[in-house]
C-alpha cells in the first residue's frame, strides 16, 4: 500500500514575501476594508480599533518586532522544504482554497481533486501582476508564480484512486480530469499550491496532486466537521493504493487573518497537537470566514494525520500584526512525522 510519509501545514499569507518595512503596503488595503472578520463580528478599520486599542498593538507593529516575527517565518519555511525533501516523497497531496484561481462565480465545488497529467503553473500576464500590485501584493507574485512557466506532473492514477475512495465513502467529489481554461488559455494554478512549490521547494517538482476546499465563497462552504472527515477518506484511500508510493500530504493556508485571533489559532493548534478533534470539529462555523477560513485546510490535514501514527511537531506560530487594530496574518508551521 502507499505510505503518507510527512504531513505538514503552512500559512502562505503575501507577508511572506514582503519586506517589513512594507507590510503598510497591505495595512493600507486594511484601512480600507469595510469587512473584516474578528471572531463573529464584521468591523471597518475604526472599529475594530476602538474595540481592540487596549491590546496596543501599535507595540507588536514596531519595526523591529515585525523584522523579528519575519525571521522566524523564513527560517521555518526553509526548514519544511529540507524536512519535506528528507522524506523522499513520491506524491505529493496538497489541500487548498482557491481564491477564484480554476473556480470562478459560476462554479464553486465544495470539495475537488485534480487527476490529469500534469499541472501548469504559468506565470502571470501583464494584467495579472498590475491587479496584484493594486492590493499590496506586488512583492509576493515570486512566492505564488514563476518568471516562466513552471510544469508538475500528477500521478494520474492514484489521483483518480483518490476520489473513487472519497466518493465510495460519501463524499461527492468534484474531479478535474484537466486544467481549467479559458478559450484555451489555462487558469493559473491557485496560490495554496504554488507557494509550497515557488517558496518552500524552490520549484522542485515532486509529482503534484491538488485538492481544492471552498472555504472562502458562500453558500456551499463544508463545515470543519465535514473537512475533517474529508481528510479522513482521503487517507483512507492513499493507504488502500496498491502501489508502494512515499506520499507527503499539506493543508496550505490560515491561520487566522486579515484580523489576528491569537486564542483562536492556539485553541486549534493545541487541539490538533494533542489530538483533541471534538474541539477541531465544534470551533462555530462563523469563525471560519474571509482568510481565517483557510484553516479548514488544516482541518482536512488533521484528518488525514488521525488516519496515521504520525505525531505534530509545532515548528513556530507567529502573529505577524501590520496595523494598530490587529490586522495582520497569524503564520503557523508544523510537520506530522
Ligand atoms: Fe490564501
Amino acid at each position: 500500500m502507499a505510505e503518507i510519509v510527512l504531513g505538514f501545514g503552512t500559512s502562505h499569507g503575501p507577508l511572506l514575501a514582503t519586506p517589513p518595512e512594507q507590510w503598510d503596503l497591505r495595512a493600507n488595503v486594511d484601512r480600507k476594508n469595510p469587512e473584516l472578520v474578528f471572531g463573529a463580528g464584521t468591523y471597518d478599520f475604526q472599529q475594530l480599533y476602538e474595540l481592540r486599542k487596549g491590546d496596543h498593538f501599535e507595540k507588536e507593529n514596531a519595526i523591529e518586532v515585525r523584522r523579528e516575527r519575519d525571521a522566524r517565518c523564513q527560517k521555518e519555511l526553509d526548514e519544511l522544504g529540507r524536512r519535506i525533501i528528507a522524506a523522499k516523497p513520491d506524491a505529493m497531496l496538497i489541500v487548498g482554497d482557491d481564491h477564484h484561481e480554476w473556480f470562478m462565480n459560476d462554479i464553486q465545488p465544495a470539495f475537488s481533486i485534480f487527476h490529469g497529467k500534469q499541472v501548469f503553473n504559468r506565470s502571470l500576464t501583464e494584467e495579472e501582476k498590475r491587479d496584484a500590485i493594486s492590493q499590496g501584493n506586488g512583492y509576493a507574485i515570486q512566492i505564488y508564480y514563476p518568471p516562466k512557466d513552471e510544469i508538475y506532473p500528477c500521478p494520474t492514477d492514484l489521483a483518480a484512486h483518490i476520489v473513487k475512495g472519497c466518493v465510495s465513502d460519501n463524499f461527492d467529489i468534484t474531479a478535474l480530469g484537466e486544467q481549467p481554461s479559458d478559450k484555451g488559455a489555462l487558469r493559473q494554478l491557485g496560490h495554496s499550491h504554488g507557494f509550497v512549490y515557488r517558496r518552500i521547494l524552490n520549484s522542485h517538482p515532486i509529482p503534484l496532486i491538488p485538492v481544492a476546499v471552498n472555504t472562502y465563497y458562500p453558500p456551499n462552504q463544508p463545515s470543519p466537521r465535514r473537512c475533517f472527515e474529508f481528510g479522513r477518506a482521503m487517507a483512507r484511500a492513499i493507504r488502500s493504493w496498491p502501489g508502494k508510493e512515499r506520499v507527503v500530504v499539506a493543508g496550505s493556508g490560515g491561520v487566522t487573518h486579515f484580523v489576528i485571533d491569537e486564542a483562536m489559532d492556539w485553541r486549534l493548534l493545541n487541539a490538533m497537537k494533542s489530538g483533541d478533534y471534538e474541539t477541531l470539529c465544534n470551533e462555530p462555523d462563523i469563525h471560519f470566514r474571509s482568510g481565517t477560513s483557510e484553516i479548514k485546510n488544516w482541518i482536512v490535514l488533521a484528518g488525514m494525520m488521525s488516519e496515521t501514527g504520525l505525531k505534530m511537531d509545532l515548528l513556530d506560530y507567529v502573529p505577524c500584526y501590520r496595523s494598530e487594530a490587529g490586522t495582520g496574518s497569524g503564520m503557523a508551521f508544523a510537520t506530522w512525522q
